[in-house]
Formats: C-alpha cells, structure tokens, sequence
C-alpha cells in the first residue's frame, strides 16, 4: 500500500436511478479487481449486504469498497475506493454524504429505461460538488436495449461527448475493464489542489498537511470490537496505538463516556474491500475503518472530525484545542414524522438502545421521547420519507429483534397563530407566533382567543416520462392539488414535467399513482419548496368514544369525509371481533363524517338475559390478553379494543 502515491489514489461513487445497475456493477467491478470470485457473487449482491436490502433488492446504505487496480497499459498500481450508492431518492442523503467524500462518480443509465428522475437529481449534485464524471451505459445484453439512444441521449442531456460514454453489461462483465481505465485516466486524485479548495479544506494545509485529519463517513457498532468508524483521510497519517479524538463529540464527552474519556488508543486500522483488511495506517487520500475501542454511538458522529491531539500541542480537556475542524456534511431535513413504540412495553429500554444504534448509522434520522396515553414510552422519529420508515422498522425487527408498533405519518405543519391584545393605550394590537407541530395530537384546538392559519410542506415535483405521458401526469397532479406545471420536451422523446405539490399528497401514494397512471414508465424526483397555508382539517378518529390519535390525520377538507369514511371502513375490516360491540367514528371537531359498527360475537358474554353481567367475562378477556401477548405480541390495547400493527399500517397505506 505505501508504494502507491496519493496520485493514484481515486475516491469515487456510483450513482443512478433505482435499479439502474449500481450493485451489479460496483461487484463486477470488484470481481475485475480480484476483490471477490465469480462464487461470492452468486451469493448474492457483495455491495447489499443488510438483510432488508437482500429481502428488498434494493440499497439503502451506501456500502464502500477499496480495491487495487492493476493497470496492465503501464504496469502500474492504483488504489480505488468505490462508494455504492443507494437509488431510491429517501435515501438521498446518503449520496449526498457518499459524493462529498468522493472526488469522481460513475453515472449509470439503465439502455432499457434511459435518463430517469434520479439520474437528473444525482447527475446535478454531482455536479455541483465539481467532482470529475463518467457516464455508464448498464444492460446492454438486455434484448431491448436501446443502446446508441441511450448514450446519445445522456451527452444531449448533461453535455458529455458521445465518445466519453461507456457501454456495459455487468452481468457478461463487458465494458468492466474500460471503465476502471476511465477511473484511472478521468478522475482526479484526493490530493489534487482544485480538489482540496473545492470542499474548503485548502486553509488546512499550511498548518496540518503533516498532521492528521480525518473525516467521519461512515460509523457503525460492532458487538465484540464496539464502534467502527469509517475515515476519510484529509491530510496526515495515523498508525495503530495512536491516541485519536473525534472533534466534535469530544465537546460533550462527559454526557457520553462515564470516565469522562476524550481520547482512545487506536486498535486496528485497515481498508474495506469490502471485508476489513488490516494495514495498520491510514494515510492522506484514503478511505479506510479505524477501530479505537469508542462503546457508545454519540461518540463517532457522522461529518466529524477525528484528529492526534498531541500533534496539535495541547491535550483535549483544556479549554480549547488548536485545530480547525473539517467541513461536516450537511444536515438532513426531516420530512416525515412517526413515533414507534415497542409491542411489549417492558422493553422500552432496549427500544431506546436499538434506535440509538440505528441512528449512528443513519444519521438522517430524527429521534425524541415521546409518551402516547394509549401505547406508553416511545420515540418519535423524523424520517425523509415512507420508504426510509419503512426500511428503519424493518432494522429494527432484522437486527435486534424488536417487535414495534409504528403509529400514522405526519408531515411537519406550521401553526401560524395570532393573539389579539389590548396596549396600555387600549389599541388593540395582534401578535403572531409560528410553530411546528409534527405529530397529530399537537393540531391545534379551537380557540375563542386565537386565529390561527395552517402552512402545509410543498415540494417541486420533477416527473420524467415518455411524451405521450404527458397528459396523464398533469391530470395526476392536479388530482394531487399540484399547481405550476411546467413541462420540459426532450430530444428523445420524453419530457421533464415539474410541478409544486402539497407533500403529503406525495408522501400518501404518489409513487404508485405515477406509476399506474404511466403504466410504469415514469419517475418522479422532488425537493423542498417551503410552505403554504391551507384548509387543513384533523379527522379524529374514534373507537368506542375514545379518541386514538395514533390513528387521527390530517388532510385537506375537501377529502375529509371521503379519507374519514374510507378510514371506518378499513378500520372495520382489520379491527377482529370482539364480544362487545365497536363502533368507529371518523369526527372533525364534533361533526362526524363516518361511523362504522362491529357487532359482537352471538355469544355475547357481557349481557345474560339481556343484563350485563360482572366480572367473569374480565378475568376471561385477561386470560386472553396474556395469551396473546406471549404468543404473537403484536397487538396494541387501544381502549377496551385490539388495535393490531395491521391496523396501523391500513392508515399508512391509506
Ligand atoms: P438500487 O440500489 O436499489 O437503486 O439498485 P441498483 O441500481 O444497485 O441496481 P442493481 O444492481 O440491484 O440491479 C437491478 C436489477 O438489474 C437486478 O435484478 C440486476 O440483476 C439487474 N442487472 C444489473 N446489471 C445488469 C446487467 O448488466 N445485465 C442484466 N441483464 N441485468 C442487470
């Protein structure tokens, strides 16, 4: 490794649209580097290497890979670090963090899909961050691949040379070996000076080039070795048995470490390829792990900066310390908030434990206390979307075991509230105050006092398509309360319809709608676009009388009484029978929209003789709570009623 100067090192991520070919080909490119047999690929995909990305097909965490080249044009060595990305866009964060420690990108393009909206999205943060590009061409073994069209359309589309695009076929391993040449011959190197100015860094050099920084990429626990950091040397070296501190958890450490430590011995230090392969240093321009026996997850933050305190003259625990940190990566936004609780609520504990782990390794996610009436101690999440909620519960249940109940999304809402007084001169004065409410229980009530106005999220839409899609996609968001559409025709047939639209139309089931109103052709991107007011109404929802606002909405009057009634009756079908009569309500304010009644069992063991009778039937309902406790242990008690997981997800696939 030490042969190999920094100017052959290359950093670089592979990004795409979903299923564009990113895994099969980062692991085709694994197996031409000798990385990984033709055996371990066909033990499934070496770069998906969590469960619920198995089980799903899809990435989710962006998983690294350095790898040696032999370069057989000059006889020599180069050492790349490949960034596998994942495609769907709740996942865009981690690209974002995955291209800002890369100086390179291999865009891929799907010869049977052409340019989709993640490719735009992707292409232009890429872009943006100045990092040298390649375009790919995937699957051209596919029989209906539209080869020639595709890389014409992709030089049209972001201005690359036609003969700059490389066509290959990850799975009978054509255009493998081109590619990692164009890495060689294309991309730049970490150390280059462009580079460095390019992510701010440039001020660093004159005072720490020899000394080292690095930044945290990646961070996740290990049961026997504790937490494993990923680093991104910026300048220096560090060797094992150096003492390291993370900048910015060091700050807070005596919350964090019991011994109030601020600094830890270097354990083992190596490159993943993907699996850890010890080499002792790390130096400037590589990626690598660094082991250095940190127990709790608060202390290797993503975007820190790990530094040698003694190269820098004065000890953490002084006041201050000399040394500039590193630029973090940018804060994720949340865009949807749930609160999960687990199912039995003595492990509430290890609830906390599992997210808290979880969160290390996803720091896009949001996390607070929460305590509902119904369900007890919880933890109220902010995530980027439902695919990133879903996937988080998944973990929870494939990676430590936890049996949760996740209540109804929110979309973050602004309270504009006004307050009317009377000044020390009697002139009437008003005042306002704004505030966001991300969980149904916080909707405002009615106030003789107050007024009050509700800003709902919009995002800007961009849908890609096929032209004679056009019309659909504009029916659609109209349908979705979308104004502004704007629409952009391209070269090669497709157009590029932008739009704003309320996001939590987009969150409910837009991806489905696009794609059954585009007979699956289309593909649609989005971003923040700040807030509007609108009629926003909460439809309570009732069971036997009593208010369940895990499984209250909120959406826009006009649908009220339709999303209210189709709640009921969902409600009514996933609801079991009880041997006491249910009756749902679907209410805003007192008025209510829907009702919907389960009758109970013939045998109703409540009444005898048409008298209700005592206890007996209790101590039986409690023989069956137990029951079902100890097998299942997936219900809820809401009330006197059984709210199982299933009838929380019928809300969030409403
Ligand atoms: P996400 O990370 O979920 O966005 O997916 P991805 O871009 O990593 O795509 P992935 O590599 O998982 O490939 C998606 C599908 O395309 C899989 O079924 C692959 O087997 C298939 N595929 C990928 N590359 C090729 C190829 O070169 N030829 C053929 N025929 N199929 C391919």
């Amino acid at each position: 490794m030490d042969q190999i100067p920094t100017s052959h090192i290359r950093n670089f991520s592979v990004i795409a649209h979903v299923d564009h070919g990113k895994s099969t080909l980062s692991d085709a490119i694994l197996q031409e580097t000798g990385n990984i047999s033709e055996e371990d690929r066909k033990g499934g995909q070496v770069c998906d290497t969590l469960t619920v990305e198995r089980e799903r097909g899809i990435t989710v965490k962006a998983q690294t890979a350095s790898m040696i080249f032999s370069d057989t044009r000059t006889n020599e060595l180069y050492l790349f670090n490949l960034i596998d990305t994942p495609g769907h866009i709740d996942f865009s964060y981690e690209v974002s963090r995955s291209l800002a420690s890369c100086q390179g990108a291999l865009l891929l393009v799907d010869s049977t899909q052409s340019i989709q909206a993640q490719t735009l999205a992707t292409h232009g943060k890429a872009k943006s961050l100045g990092l040298g590009i390649i375009p790919v061409v995937t699957k051209i073994d596919l029989p209906g691949a539209l080869i020639d069209e595709t890389a014409l359309a992709m030089s049209a589309a972001f201005d690359f040379c036609p003969s700059e695009v490389i066509m290959t076929s990850a799975k009978n391993k054509m255009g493998v070996r081109e590619v990692l040449e164009a890495i060689v011959d294309r991309l730049p190197y970490p150390g280059k000076r462009a580079e460095r100015e390019r992510i701010g860094e440039i001020e660093l050099l004159g005072e720490a080039d020899d000394k080292f920084l690095g930044r945290v990429v990646d961070s996740w626990f290990d049961e026997h070795r504790g937490v494993v950091s990923l680093i991104q040397a910026v300048s220096g070296t560090i060797t094992e048995n150096q003492k390291v501190t993370n900048y910015a958890s060091a700050k807070e450490t005596k919350d964090i470490d019991p011994h109030g430590r601020t600094e830890f011995s270097v354990q083992d230090i190596g490159l993943l390829t993907p699996h850890a392969l010890r080499t002792k240093s790390l130096r400037a321009g590589q990626v690598g792990y660094v082991i250095a026996g940190l127990r709790s997850t608060r202390q290797a933050r993503l975007g820190d900066t790990m530094f040698i305190p003694s190269q820098h003259g004065r000890k953490m625990g002084a006041k201050s310390n000399s040394i500039s940190p590193l630029p973090g990566y940018e804060t994720a936004k949340p865009m949807l908030f749930a609160s999960v609780f687990p199912v039995d609520t003595d492990q509430v504990d290890s609830l906390y434990a599992a997210v808290d782990r979880l969160a290390l390794n996803d720091s896009s996610l949001s996390i607070t206390k929460d305590q509902s009436s119904s369900l007890g101690a919880g933890l109220r999440c902010g995530f980027l979307g439902f695919l990133h909620m879903e996937v988080f519960n998944q973990r929870l249940s494939d990676e430590f075991g936890m049996q949760t109940v996740l209540t109804s999304p929110s979309v973050p809402y602004l309270v504009e509230t006004t307050r009317e007084e009377k000044d020390k001169n009697g002139k009437t004065r008003k005042y306002k105050t704004e505030h966001e409410i991300s969980s149904v229980a916080d909707w405002p009530q009615p106030d003789r006092h107050l007024s009050y106005k509700i800003l709902e999220p919009i995002v800007k839409v961009r849908l890609v398509c096929p032209q004679q899609y056009y019309g659909a996609m504009a029916e659609l968001i109209k349908r979705k309360r979308g104004d502004n559409i704007e629409a952009l025709f391209l070269d090669d047939g497709g157009v590029v319809v932008s739009a704003n639209v309320p996001w939590q139309e987009v969150v409910c089931d837009m991806h489905d709608a696009v794609k059954n109103d585009s007979s699956g052709y289309a593909s649609f991107n989005y971003e923040e676009a700040g807030h509007v007011e609108s009629n926003l109404v909460k439809v309570e929802i009732a069971v036997n009388g009593e208010a369940c606002d895990p499984l209250s909405f909120v959406c826009h009057t006009s649908q009220s009484e339709r999303n209210g009634r189709q709640m009921a009756t969902k409600l009514k079908e996933v609801l079991n029978r009880q041997n006491f009569e249910i009756v749902l309500q679907a209410k805003v304010g007192n008025k209510v929209l829907a009702r919907e009644r389960i009758a109970p069992y013939r045998k109703d063991v409540l009444t005898k003789g048409g008298k209700t009778v005592g206890g007996g039937d209790i101590t039986r309902k409690k023989k069956l709570l137990e029951k079902q406790k100890a097998g299942k242990k997936r219900a809820k008690m809401v009330g006197k009623v059984e709210i199982s997981q299933d009838a929380f997800w019928s809300v969030l696939q409403r």
